[in-house]
């Protein structure tokens, strides 16, 4: 059965332009961990293996994500004849106080889907939902039962990636998505990633290298290139991405859609410790069928 689809949520620094560059790296594996899941939009696009284990610091992201897979069908009730107006984002981001797991989900599923690239960190955390271009309220129930069922049996954890990363199996494949090394990150995500951080995902890496593959993306940098000269291969890779702007974000200049696109480009490494040459080729054609 295909399981194929988006990432249920909005992620800053989510892969999804990426996708068709990285599912050509990644080897035939039967455990899959993402350490730095974030919206996970690798793991929703690719096919699930025999295990699946997503893993983020944040804690009020992975209790979301434990709500989806246990609880989906109360999340939708809770969630029921909400509307996405700018009162109901202010209240869910200022006023409502949720008392229970359930409810503080409910909140970050409201916010994220109509906040400004999904930045949920509150001092950045921004009313930005379009009708054109934003999921719908009435299309949350849909997404949400969507996810809960490629979810199931998927193993959730709120650890730090070390730990992640020291109890993968052997054999494990690991996509591993950190924060930027160079960019301040900070007003993304709600817990900060230091340099110190960085090194210690490559030492961790290095002593791992040996029981288990992995595929990391960073941005393309001298210092990146130099901390992992022993990595096996490099690739530099770009590819092109939209950001949805609101009217307010645009400084009054009027537009009449509520948003309009604007075009980035990305420009990564990607960073592995196998030879993924063969690997692309053998995906080549399946590629082309699911693209
Ligand atoms: C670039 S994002 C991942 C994006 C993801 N690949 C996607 O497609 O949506 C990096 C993630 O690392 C998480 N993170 C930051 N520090 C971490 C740590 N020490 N351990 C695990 N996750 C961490 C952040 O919460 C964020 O979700």
């Amino acid at each position: 059965m295909n399981d194929s689809m988006n990432s249920p949520f909005r992620w800053a620094g989510g892969k999804f332009y990426a996708r068709n560059l990285i599912i050509p790296h990644i080897p035939p594996h039967d455990v899959y961990i993402e350490p730095f899941a974030g919206g996970g939009s690798i793991f929703f696009v690719k096919q699930k293996v025999k295990h699946n284990q997503l893993n983020d610091i944040d804690p009020e992201l992975i209790n979301t994500y434990l709500i989806i897979r246990d609880r989906a069908e109360e999340l939708i009730a809770f969630l029921k004849g909400e509307k996405a107006s700018k009162e109901r984002h202010a209240y869910y981001k200022n006023e409502f106080q949720p008392r229970n797991d359930l409810e503080r989900a409910g909140r970050w599923y409201y916010l994220n889907r109509t906040s400004y690239s999904g930045i949920m960190k509150k001092a950045n955390c921004y009313w930005g939902y379009g009708d054109k271009y934003s999921m719908r309220p009435e299309n949350w129930p849909r997404n949400i039962m969507r996810t809960s069922r490629k979810l199931q049996e998927v193993f959730i954890t709120n650890w730090d990636f070390e730990q992640a990363i020291k109890k993968a199996q052997d054999g494990a494949f690991l996509f591993i998505d950190p924060p930027y090394f160079n960019a301040d990150q900070d007003k993304f995500y709600s817990c900060s990633f230091s340099k110190d951080d960085h090194y210690r995902l490559n030492d961790v890496l290095k002593k791992h290298k040996d029981r288990i593959k992995f595929l990391l993306t960073y941005d393309n940098s001298p210092e990146v290139r130099k901390l992992y000269r022993w990595a096996t291969e490099m690739h530099d890779k770009e590819w092109n991405y939209t950001i949805n702007r609101t009217d307010d974000q645009r400084n009054g200049q009027k537009k009449e859609d509520n948003f309009k696109g604007e075009r980035y480009k990305g420009k990564e490494l990607f960073i592995v410790n196998y030879n993924s040459s063969k690997v692309e080729q053998s995906h080549g054609l399946q590629l082309e069928i699911a693209f």
